[in-house]
């Protein structure tokens, strides 16, 4: 059973909700999958107000806990996760900026969750023509900075504003990159623990503990790394 986490950054049954399906039926192919979906303004409709309550006091005080909980939950509890977005201005759209905003305490830089560091997760773009690269690095760097180890890259130009417009060449173009990253990610969430680290990820995290050991400004983030044993040479991954 593999446990799926969908996170749609807008409410249309649009161009990256339909590849988002692609890869949810090719995924389904080889294994049962259990897909809990969410689905933006919707289920997080607020702005992080810059409280900082979730960074110095703990995610308990933001005063958007009762939408992002179940969210972190999903997160913590799924084999795969799945950021989606279409291309707006650019970059991901306003609504999966706001939830990324309010999971910033759960940053490397802060309290990292251990879990993350044997998760595999896939982002899907789709867009116009323009913007696939900077719209991907930024739902990329929450999922890195989160520790996640394997992530998968769905970028998809679909020449078009709505899927129903999307050609078949450029459609089967799509179902056949979609075939192959599905069969990629199976291989990459059987394996988790055993997949490879990044550089990236190991340097940072030696960083981030170098820094803990020396924070005296949050206790709540210091006491995080300190009750996982990670300032005393102990590791997520
Ligand atoms: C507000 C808005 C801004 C957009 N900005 C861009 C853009 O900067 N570059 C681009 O190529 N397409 C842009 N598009 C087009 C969408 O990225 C594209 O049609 C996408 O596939 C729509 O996804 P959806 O069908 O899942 O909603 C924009 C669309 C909207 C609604």
């Amino acid at each position: 059973m593999m446990k799926i986490t969908v996170v749609y950054s807008n409410a249309r049954h649009g161009s990256t909700w339909n590849v988002a399906q692609l890869y949810l039926k090719q995924l389904a192919k080889n294994q049962e999958i259990q897909v809990t979906e969410f689905t933006l303004p919707k289920d997080m409709p607020s702005f992080c107000v810059g409280c900082f309550g979730c960074i110095t006091r703990g995610e308990k005080n933001c005063p958007h806990f009762q939408h992002v909980d179940p969210i972190v939950s999903a997160l913590k509890a799924s084999d795969l996760i799945i950021l989606t977005s279409p291309v707006y201005g650019m970059d991901v759209s306003g609504s999966m900026k706001a939830l990324l905003d309010h999971l910033c305490f759960m940053w490397m830089s802060h309290r990292p969750e251990s879990v993350m560091f044997q998760k595999t997760a896939l982002t899907i773009v789709t867009t116009a023509g323009a913007g696939l690269g900077h719209t991907t690095k930024t739902m990329v760097n929450s999922l890195k900075f989160w520790g996640v180890r394997t992530i998968f890259k769905g970028k998809y130009a679909v020449s078009a504003l709505k899927w129903e417009d999307v050609d078949a060449k450029r459609r089967a173009k799509i179902e056949k990159s979609v075939d192959r990253n599905a069969r990629k990610i199976e291989k990459a969430v059987q394996l988790k623990e055993k997949e490879r680290v990044t550089l990236f990820t190991r340097i940072f995290f030696w960083m981030m503990s170098g820094m803990m050991k020396k924070n005296d400004y949050n206790l709540t983030d210091r006491n995080h790394w300190e009750n996982q044993g990670w300032l005393n040479g102990a590791k997520p991954f």
